[in-house]
């Protein structure tokens, strides 16, 4: 076989059209999956479709006791020592594991590398997704995630579970960062610009293996009907299915089209029935229906939330359709662990509560996507180029992200740009120097955190180094002291939350915030606002006082992209992907609704021209 790719290797080259070639190791590749197939014992299938946090494997040789053909490391889910290296050894120790098998069938390791490879110390973090969707440069978007790529293989890993393509509605949800836009056609062009980006043209050993998530209807839930205690996140949508398919469904049709090799379900409902049990969803429509033959994994325990019974959450989702089962393990004794799932499955095949067709099927879109990635060919990785991440070349890519991003809300007096000689300028706020908060959710933790969690340029670092005297740039955290100052610019915000953690009630602007700005207004020095947020915020008053306001949303590690935009050397460009509500009672708020009179409409944007 090896033999015969690489004569087509060879012809490719010259002769064959790559579409021809493409067919030819398509179908080998079949051809061995199906044999490989027919050789397994229900165990190794069964294994096959398991996934589990590195954190909650009780032993590595599990891996082996257990046949698991996939590792993951969730939010946080690090080697001790948080570097490249680390994790190649980290992964490399699980794959020996795998190939000490009967079969020697390789792992697939998975990770969150959705705004950059952000579990990773020292890595490039990007501009979250909503930031992505304001620039709305496809091209850009594409190169991001092929950066990205290169710094996730430089860690030996094989598969992020990115883009989200979520089309958020309601800026209350927690995760409306991670959705590019409440438009569904900048979500589905940039969503499929990044699997490119990620995966190349088509799935190949240089590829990192892509997923879309999450299917289907995340970004549309009804608040109140959120389930494991958040108030939206994991809730119901009560769209009909015209509107679920036009809206929700396109960013998947079109990265099916586009190739994406794997899926990840939603923890939502549709209509009150759960996503992870639902087979005419999945089976019927993503797998016949749109032709989806790549892998649809579960979400974290998403498939405990149907049914009290686990033997029963397991039957509903492999049936529905789930191929594999992020399980993903626990501490706590009482919950379900891989070995209950494996059981419990194994058990439900053989009382004929699952049938043995669909366990073929699920195992060979594993495999089959493992043997196009080339795993079989070179399951075990090399620690090299390790010193792409957080280089520079993916730093400027992510600092000039960041200028793009921005949008420019207000600019009174020309304000803005600020002077970069002779102009005193004060920063107040914590965001102003904090890279946690600059960076969000997702950042080398689940929730992310706050200060020097990871090497970056903070704000306040870009303004010192872009003016010609760095103290004429001073801090002053609470805004204790504003003397001496020509100017202030406020850093306000959000603090890092993912999830259902960050759904609100309210977005107002913080206590502290308000307080600040008071103190602030009390100097009678002009002003200039930068909001660091995962989402429009309630901002009226504040946004009346300011002389210049501008939404940066969370960009990530590199601050200088802010500078480079605030002193003049670049103008704005973002525009708003999400509408900008005047108050709470507006929320959910989009374009296209009956009544739209927002504080900001979608596509707003200044510039200085
Ligand atoms: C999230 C997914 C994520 C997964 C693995 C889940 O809780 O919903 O977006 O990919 O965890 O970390
Ligand atoms: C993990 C995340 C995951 C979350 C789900 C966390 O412990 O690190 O990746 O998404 O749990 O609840």
């Amino acid at each position: 076989m090896k033999k015969l790719c690489l004569l087509s290797n060879k012809i490719t080259k010259s002769i064959i059209p790559i579409f021809l070639i493409h067919i030819i190791s398509c179908s080998s590749i079949d051809g061995e999956v199906s044999e490989l197939v027919s050789s397994m014992t229900l165990e190794e299938k069964i294994g096959q479709m398991t996934q589990v946090d590195y954190r909650y494997l009780a032993d590595k040789s599990d891996i082996k006791k257990y046949f698991l053909g996939s590792i993951l490391s969730g939010g946080g889910s690090t080697p001790p020592t948080n570097q490249p290296s680390s994790w190649v050894d980290l992964y490399n120790g699980f794959q020996e594991e795998a190939l000490k098998t009967r079969l020697k069938i390789p792992l697939i390791y998975g990770i969150d590398a959705v705004h950059g490879h952000n579990n990773v110390l020292g890595a490039t973090m990007f501009p979250h997704n909503i930031g992505l969707g304001c620039m709305n440069d496809k091209a850009l978007v594409q190169d991001i995630a092929a950066a990205t790529a290169e710094e996730v293989k430089a860690t030996g890993l094989d598969w992020t579970f990115a883009p989200c393509v979520a089309v958020a509605q309601d800026e209350r949800w927690g995760r409306t960062y991670e959705s590019y836009s409440e438009d569904s056609d900048i979500v589905t062009e940039l969503g499929v610009a990044s699997t490119i980006g990620f995966q190349g043209r088509t799935l190949n050993k240089n590829s990192v293996l892509a997923c879309a998530k999450h299917f289907v209807g995340d970004g549309n839930t009804i608040f109140g009907t959120g389930t494991n205690w958040y108030k939206i996140d994991r809730g119901d949508v009560v769209l009909d299915e015209e509107e679920l398919r036009s809206k929700y469904i396109k960013p998947f049709k079109e990265s099916i089209n586009m190739g994406v090799g794997s899926i990840m379900v939603s923890y939502n409902s549709w209509k009150g029935q759960k996503l992870h049990g639902h087979k005419y969803l999945i089976n019927d429509v993503l797998k016949k229906e749109l032709g989806f033959d790549g892998i649809v994994v579960s979400d974290w325990a998403g498939i405990n939330e149907l049914d009290k019974d686990y033997k029963t959450c397991i039957i509903q989702s492999i049936n529905a359709g789930i191929d594999m089962n992020m399980v993903p393990g626990s501490l706590n004794p009482d919950d379900n662990s891989y070995d209950d799932f494996i059981r419990l499955a194994i058990e439900s095949v053989k009382e004929g509560s699952i049938p043995m067709e669909r366990i073929d099927d699920a195992v060979s879109r594993i495999l089959r996507i493992k043997k196009k990635i080339g795993l079989f060919d070179s399951p075990i990785k090399k620690p090299k180029n390790t010193d792409v991440v957080g280089s520079k070349k993916h730093r400027e890519l992510a600092r000039k992200s960041v200028r793009k991003s921005l949008v420019l809300l207000k600019n009174e007096n020309q304000i803005l740009p600020l002077q970069k000689n002779n102009s005193k300028i004060t920063l107040v706020g914590e965001h102003a120097d904090n890279i946690g908060y600059q960076s969000g959710g997702w950042t080398i933790h689940w929730q992310g955190g706050s200060g020097d969690i990871t090497p970056g340029t903070t704000i306040l670092d870009a303004f010192k180094s872009a003016v010609s005297d760095s103290s004429n740039i001073r801090y002053s955290k609470d805004g204790g002291d504003l003397s001496n100052s020509d100017i202030i610019v406020a850093v306000i915000g959000e603090k890092p939350y993912s999830e259902g953690v960050g759904d609100r009630d309210s977005l107002h602007l913080s206590n502290e915030d308000i307080k600040l700005i008071e103190k602030v207004k009390r100097s009678k020095l002009p002003f200039v606002v930068i909001l660091i947020s995962g989402r429009p915020m309630i901002i009226n008053e504040v946004l009346d006082e300011s002389d210049a306001f501008l939404a940066a949303w969370l960009p990530g590690t590199e601050g200088l992209g802010i500078s480079d935009v605030i002193f003049g050397d670049f103008d704005f460009t973002g525009k708003l992907s999400m509408t900008w509500p005047k108050s709470m009672k507006q929320i959910p708020i989009n374009y296209g609704d009956s009544s739209y009179d927002p504080l900001f409409k979608f596509g707003f944007g200044l510039s200085y021209e």
